[in-house]
């Protein structure tokens, strides 16, 4: 059987729960593949490192252009963050047909167009499920499931970590800043963690589902923005009295050809099905036009969720190797530009 060689940027939460799926899964990717994927590289930053989970040292490099220029390597996975240097690795990269896959928001919501633009003069596929969710399939819902329908109205819960604190706020009465230390234990919040409390993650996030959802150009300053580090434990117990919980909101809606985004933290009754969502979970109501409602449900952040998200796009983009069709499926926002507007 064929090996496919992958080079991977990135060996912290998520480039751990890599490597852990892609040994610990082998068998079944390669019935389902037909191919051996094998690890050939790994990106890091600092070779002393004392990493819990060991890997063969041989495979480490702090050279990202060894892998970029490596003939054998046939997909790069990034999960090593940040918007720069990672878009030059990631162009360059596609400039020598890898295939990409990203768990990357800030590059897409930032770059995302200019990419899938590189893949698709370079005939390579560039899949970015893990972005939004962690281990939601929610991008293959809206351009996949949702294909047929118009999408009216999203609103979601999608960042973990600040689900994680005001969930334990609320029922643990935890303080914001002890919520927030167990949510960058966990792994689940970013390195930076002022954009998940901030709102800019959820807001990325809402850019990159808008984009999918309206078939449109939506710029992360379209977003209107207000994270959690106001909310205190007496918002929360207010609310709890009136029958009310306080979430960290995404809303998009579409409505006379004009487009609103938000992101805000919401106070939504208690019974609504959006306030029983938890912890590090996250949860994205979509509206269409003929299908109705539809609500999906899962992990939002955390090693082997985000992990499972990746390893998926892997075996999408193996499977098209295999058939000889990467870099088909990139489809131009055919809405350009549709009015913003900054009601709901
Ligand atoms: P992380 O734990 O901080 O790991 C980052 C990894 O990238 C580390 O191994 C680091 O090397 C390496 N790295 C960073 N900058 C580098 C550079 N300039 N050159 C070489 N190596 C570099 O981050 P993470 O939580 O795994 O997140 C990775 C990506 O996934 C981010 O884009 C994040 O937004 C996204 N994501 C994370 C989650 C989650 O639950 N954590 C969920 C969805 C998406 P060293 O190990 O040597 O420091
Ligand atoms: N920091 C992000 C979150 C990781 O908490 O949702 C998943 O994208």
């Amino acid at each position: 059987k064929k090996v496919v060689n992958i080079g991977l940027f990135g060996l912290g939460t998520v480039g751990t729960g890599v490597v852990k799926l892609i040994e610990g899964h082998q068998e079944d990717l390669v019935k389902q593949t037909g191919n051996e994927i094998k690890i050939e590289k790994i990106l890091i930053q600092d070779p002393d490192k004392d990493r819990n989970y060991k890997v063969d040292s041989n495979l480490l490099t702090t050279d990202p252009w060894e892998i970029i220029h490596n003939k054998d390597i046939d997909v790069i996975i990034e999960v090593m963050g940040n918007v720069y240097p990672t878009y030059e690795y990631l162009m360059a990269a596609l400039e020598q047909r890898k295939h990409v896959v990203t768990a990357n928001k800030d590059l897409m919501a930032l770059h995302g167009a200019e990419l899938l633009q590189q893949a698709s003069k370079y005939q390579c596929d560039l899949y970015y499920e893990a972005s939004v969710a962690g281990g939601i399939p929610i991008i293959r819902a809206l351009v996949e499931g949702f294909a047929s329908d118009r999408i009216t109205k999203l609103v979601g819960i999608v960042n973990g970590t600040t689900n994680y604190i005001l969930s334990k706020m609320s029922e643990e009465g935890l303080s914001f800043e002890e919520a927030l230390r167990q949510a960058q234990e966990l792994g689940y919040a970013e390195s930076d963690p002022t954009s998940d409390v901030e709102g800019f993650d959820a807001a990325r996030k809402m850019a990159i589902l808008s984009n999918l959802s309206f078939h449109m150009d939506v710029n992360i300053q379209d977003v209107k923005v207000k994270g959690i580090t106001q909310v205190t434990k007496e918002d929360i117990e207010l609310g709890k009295q009136l029958g009310y919980v306080i979430k960290l909101l995404g809303i998009a809606q579409l409505k006379d050809e004009q487009l609103a985004i938000s992101v805000q933290p919401t106070m939504i009754n208690k019974n609504h099905p959006l306030a029983k969502v938890n912890g590090v979970f996250n949860a994205i109501y979509v509206y269409g036009e003929a299908v109705g409602e539809t609500m999906f449900y899962g992990s939002g952040a955390g090693q082997l969720p985000t992990a499972t998200a990746v390893v998926s796009d892997l075996v999408t983009v193996v499977k098209q190797m295999n058939l000889g069709v990467n870099g088909r499926g990139v489809v131009a926002p055919y809405r350009p530009k549709l009015m913003m507007s900054d009601e709901l």
